[in-house]
């Protein structure tokens, strides 16, 4: 990416803006369509904003790509997009709900979302988790005008100000995320070690993953996260029985066991793992 940055950045500006463009639109399609502003028929639409705002019933519930100029930020989200800087009149209102930075006046920008016809009763529908801060005579004077749902705004710099940026870990989360992968590193060797049994190999890896475990426990007790308390608790148990049943020499109780605590992983993570836009895993926010 650096390389085609400095390789485009020797061309005219007005290239650099329309290739790079073209190539974070490229690469960030997916992001787009996957977006939480979602639902669009069909794939995307490269539009230009005037022909959204000459006819937009024609394009209402499509998801576009198109370019245009900053003209008014009118909240920490929302902002008017004209088709150029000429102001042509017909403007559309961007709503971006994890906008991060407010665009520069006057600069070209592309953006990639839903269209529709603007309405706050719309706007909780499609974004949910956002509120629309608009002020009431905002809202009355768009109420109905052809608006869209970004999920994408790239700056003529080719940043992405609509992309959210990830809070570092904290501590506890980076503890939390090591004994995940402890845990994942434990259940895969339980599963490889039945083949052929190794004490010590075994005892050394429930002893960690019973470490891990309770780490885990500790921290959503922390938080009073009933059902994960719980998981974690169940795992640990299982993860204990193994290490007695090992000691006494019981294999069938390992093997119970590895089979048993892997059961438990995907009910935790269904309820308390989110998935991030760039693809790695967090523990979900209020859970
Ligand atoms: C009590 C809840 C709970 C249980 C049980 C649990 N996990 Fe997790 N796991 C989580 C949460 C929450 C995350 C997201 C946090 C993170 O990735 O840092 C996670 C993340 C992970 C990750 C991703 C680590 C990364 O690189 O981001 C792996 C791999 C994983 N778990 C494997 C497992 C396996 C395998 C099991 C079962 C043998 C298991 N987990 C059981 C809650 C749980």
């Amino acid at each position: 990416m650096t390389l085609f940055k400095r390789q485009i950045r020797r061309r005219a500006a007005a290239s650099v803006v329309a290739a790079g463009a073209l190539a974070i639109v490229a690469s960030i399609a997916v992001r787009a369509e996957q977006g939480q502003g979602g639902g669009g028929r069909g794939g995307m639409v490269p539009m230009t904003a005037s022909t959204i705002a000459r006819n937009p019933a024609a394009h209402m519930g499509e998801t576009v790509s198109m370019m245009a100029a900053v003209e008014a930020q009118l909240s920490k989200t929302v902002f008017t997009v004209d088709q150029d800087r000429t102001k042509t009149g017909e403007e559309i209102l961007i709503i971006a709900p994890t906008l991060q930075t407010p665009p520069q006046a006057n600069a070209y920008v592309t953006i990639q979302g839903e269209v529709f016809k603007f309405d706050p009763a719309e706007v909780a529908k499609k974004a949910r988790n956002y509120t629309l801060d608009l002020s009431p005579e905002l809202i009355a004077k768009y109420q109905g005008k052809p608006a869209v749902l970004a999920t994408v705004v790239v700056t003529q710099a080719l940043v992405d100000i609509a992309k959210r940026v990830l809070p570092p870990m904290t501590p506890a989360e980076l503890a939390f995320r090591q004994n995940m992968l402890t845990i994942d590193g434990g259940a895969k060797a339980l599963v490889a070690g039945m083949d052929q049994p190794n004490p010590t190999q075994l005892k050394d890896t429930i002893a960690g993953m019973k470490k891990a475990y309770t780490d885990v426990e500790a921290f959503f007790k922390g938080r009073n996260t009933e059902d994960a308390i719980k998981w974690a608790g169940d795992s640990l148990k299982i993860v204990t029985d193994m290490e007695a049943g090992l000691a006494a020499g019981k294999l069938e109780v390992v093997k119970a066991g590895t089979t048993n605590v892997r059961a438990i992983c995907a009910q935790c993570h269904g309820a308390h793992r989110e998935r991030q836009d760039d693809g790695t895993f967090r523990i979900k926010s209020g859970g």
